[in-house]
């Protein structure tokens, strides 16, 4: 009888064991290490171009299409994950001059981005932790 006890506990221990190693809450606790933190605001170096090129539509006031797909008002309630991805597609659209859009550049020719201030964002989008 002892020695079956003794095997039951073995038994148990080495089903614990096992428990502890591959169970999946771990796996899922240690994804959430990985998990997106709150983003970081604009830098002010981007904020200033952001402001005079994109914030006409991309902002609370702005145009509601313009502003589903990124809103600057609410920037810094994004978390790292978005703010990661939205900066990228900035710059890809930015670097193939898809925005601003040709009509908002025709009527504000001096406010639209040079191509030191696409290599900002595009430096900058690139620096950001998912
Ligand atoms: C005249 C208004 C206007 C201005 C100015 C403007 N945008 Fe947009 N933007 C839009 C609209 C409308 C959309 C949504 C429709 C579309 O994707 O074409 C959009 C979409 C986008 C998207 C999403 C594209 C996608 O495919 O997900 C990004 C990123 C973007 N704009 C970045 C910018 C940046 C950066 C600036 C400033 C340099 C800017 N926009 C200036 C109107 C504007």
């Amino acid at each position: 009888m002892k020695k079956l006890t003794s095997i039951a506990l073995i038994a148990v221990s080495v089903f614990l064991a096992f428990t502890f190693a591959f169970n999946p809450q771990t796996v899922t606790g240690s994804a959430k290490g990985n998990a997106p933190g709150p983003g970081t605001p604009l830098p002010d170096s981007i904020h200033k171009i952001i402001k005079k090129a994109c914030m006409d539509c991309h902002a609370d006031d702005g145009n509601f299409m313009a502003k589903g797909k990124v809103n600057f008002s609410s920037w810094d309630k994004y978390d790292s994950e978005k703010q990661f991805n939205k900066a990228n597609t900035m710059c890809k659209e930015l670097t193939k001059s898809a925005m601003p859009p040709k009509k908002w550049r025709a009527k504000n020719p001096g406010d639209v981005p040079t191509q030191a201030e696409v290599d900002m964002i595009c430096r900058w989008a690139k620096s950001l932790q998912k």
